[in-house]
């Protein structure tokens, strides 16, 4: 295949997603596509009707009874911890980094400890670091990560360094597979310790094992996503993996569905 054909395939896939996403919101009721959004597969930010307290959601997403900024503040409380947060969090990082708790620190190359400044109003959390992030260090930096950065400027309107990013695991398992049970439950306090020192207003769980972990729940992620869980009491909006929907174009629709929940709430609206 010539690069010609490459991109003329690429394009073809590109109309049809802004095929299926046009049909999907002339089926939710939304009669006009923003222009100028320069990517035809994530509408723009002020595209879909933002939900309404009180009101039906559209297909997905059903805003639970929702706790105020207070109530998170309340929850976050009860971890405790004193001092300045940005020394805290990098004195975690230097644990997190000098970690051999599990068979997978003999393979990695880098810890993927996380990025982000306390204070931050949300934590996206993925699944765990795959070659690129293993080889920088760095999380979501692969292809997956130009996706969430998409997610995140398109339709939440937030550059990546006003958010917290964090895995549940912070080595990659070998050939990207799943991390197994016992590396998630080894790795959990470490999260736990990065969330309660960042303090988060809400947080995005990417994927089947981010939701799973902090829903504590067996469901997977098509019955998850969309509906508010929490952890701890704060709240948990879970959605796909970027990396699902670089596979699964069509589904993008709904993470926006999600993602325009989150934000009304972080909006600080119900
Ligand atoms: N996928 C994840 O879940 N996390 C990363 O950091 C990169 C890819």
């Amino acid at each position: 295949m010539t690069p010609g054909d490459a991109l003329l395939d690429e394009l073809a896939d590109l109309t049809d997603e802004v095929r299926s996403l046009v049909e999907a919101l002339a089926r939710s009721g939304h009669r006009e596509v923003e222009k100028g959004t320069g990517d035809p597969a994530w509408p723009s930010a002020g595209s879909a009707p933002a939900p309404r307290r009180g009101s039906s959601h559209p297909p997905g997403p059903r805003p639970a009874p929702l706790a105020s900024d207070e109530d998170a503040e309340g929850a976050w409380s009860r971890f405790g911890g004193t001092g300045d947060p940005a020394a805290r969090l990098e004195a975690l990082r230097q644990r997190v980094e000098a970690c051999t708790r599990c068979p997978l620190a003999s393979t990695r190359r880098h810890v993927v400890f996380g990025e982000g400044q306390p204070g931050a109003i949300l934590a996206v959390v993925g699944e765990g670091p795959g070659a690129e992030e293993d080889a920088t260090g760095r999380p979501f930096v692969g292809e997956a990560g130009q996706m969430l950065d998409r997610m995140l400027t398109r339709v939440l309107e937030m550059k990546r360094e006003q958010v917290y990013i964090a895995n549940v695991v912070k080595c990659r398992p070998p050939g990207n597979r799943d991390p197994t049970p016992a590396e998630l439950e080894t790795c959990r306090g470490y999260l736990e310790e990065q969330l309660a020192i960042v303090r988060p207003r809400c947080l995005l769980a990417l994927g089947r094992h981010a939701s799973r972990f902090l829903l504590q729940s067996e469901q997977g992620i098509k019955t998850l996503r969309g509906t508010w869980g929490a952890w701890h009491g704060i709240p948990v909006m879970p959605t796909f993996h970027p990396a699902y929907l670089l596979r699964n174009p069509a589904d993008k629709m709904l993470t926006f569905q999600d993602l325009k929940v989150l934000k009304a709430r972080l909006a600080g609206g119900r």
